[in-house]
């Protein structure tokens, strides 16, 4: 089978067309003919080596195959999964794990990280759901926030800050979002309370919304230090890609790693629901065929994509 991999680590064109055996459902797991993969920063992570580390201790060996997230069609149920082939589905999928990543024709998944397809969602547009669907739900969970309170999310315009804002808003929080001036429209559209202007003193000016500074903030722009002056005493810090820094004042720090709710089964049917009421959107920039995939990567890594890149098969 067709499959987008790297034998050896570095820029996009590392990315090749791979040929791999065909995989095929164990106990518990369904295999999906994927129709759409979609492309997210650790994609790049994965293809320039930033993970090597951890597909060597989990014994993976190259062609690696990137992308954590897929739509498709079930065509092969292991015993016990419950699904019927030809069911459409959206799933979170592993790279570093023994089923590889979602840039293949065919991938077997654990049938706890699958959900059906939200009714009226086409497929590339359903794949850009579960990742990072799951991991606003989990960055929101570790807030531990009330109805009423108030959270930041930097990064608003992305596609993680753009779920962030949509299922804080949906949870009853006030949202403080930034923004450039291009994209402020667009977050005020997505539900933020509040936009305040992005960039190194964002939190000066979530302060000039919070003035005793939020209880939660989640920093899906990766600035780190910079967003710590905006969190009131004892709040939370959910950051995305670890962080060894010390944010003090009593402020907790939250690593999220989305892995550790690919099996929440229950979040994902929570998000398909959300879609199919409309209180989550799901933004495609753009399509490539798969063999595009160096194209992609480039485009994502350039920066300003507004929306998800996504690889069809
Ligand atoms: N830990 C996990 O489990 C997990 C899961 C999912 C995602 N993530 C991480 O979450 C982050 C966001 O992912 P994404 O898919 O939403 O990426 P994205 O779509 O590229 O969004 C990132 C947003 O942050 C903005 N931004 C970047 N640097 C900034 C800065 N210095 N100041 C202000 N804004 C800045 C970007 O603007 P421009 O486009 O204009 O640069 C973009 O609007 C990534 O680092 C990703 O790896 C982590």
């Amino acid at each position: 089978m067709r499959a987008i991999g790297v034998t050896e680590f570095g820029g996009p064109d590392k990315l090749e067309v791979v040929d791999l055996p065909e995989p095929h459902a164990g106990r518990g797991e369904v295999r999906v003919r994927v129709h759409a993969a979609t492309v997210n920063p650790t994609d790049t992570g994965l293809r320039a080596g930033l993970r090597a580390q951890a597909l060597q201790q989990a014994g993976l060996r190259p062609p690696y195959v990137p992308g954590m997230e897929l739509a498709g069609e079930i065509d092969e149920v292991g015993d016990g999964a419950p699904w019927l082939p030809g069911e459409q589905v959206m799933a979170i999928t592993l790279p570093v794990s023994p089923h590889g990543g979602a840039y293949a024709e065919e991938v077997v998944v654990p049938a706890a990280q699958v959900t059906r397809v939200p009714a009226g969602t086409d497929l590339v547009h359903a794949a850009t759901v579960p990742m990072n669907g799951l991991t606003a739900l989990l960055a929101l969970d570790a807030l531990g926030l009330r109805a009423g309170q108030t959270v930041a999310v930097t990064g608003a315009a992305g596609a993680l800050g753009g779920y962030l804002v949509q299922l804080a808003t949906t949870q009853g929080l006030r949202v403080v979002a930034d923004a450039s001036e291009r994209d402020e429209e667009l977050v005020r559209s997505l539900g933020a309370d509040h936009v305040v202007r992005r960039g190194p003193d964002v939190a000066a000016r979530i302060r000039d919304i919070a003035p005793d500074g939020v209880p939660g903030l989640v920093d899906a722009s990766v600035q780190l230090a910079e967003v710590v002056p905006a969190i009131a005493d004892g709040g939370t810090l959910a950051v995305v890609r670890g962080w060894d820094g010390e944010p003090g004042r009593g402020i907790r720090l939250h690593r999220v790693m989305v892995m550790t709710a690919a099996g929440r089964t229950d979040w994902l049917d929570a998000l398909r629901r959300y879609v199919e009421d409309g209180v989550l959107t799901p933004r495609v920039a753009r399509t490539f065929p798969a063999e595009q995939a160096p194209d992609a990567h480039r485009l994502l890594e350039a920066g300003g994509t507004r929306g998800r890149l996504v690889l069809t098969f």
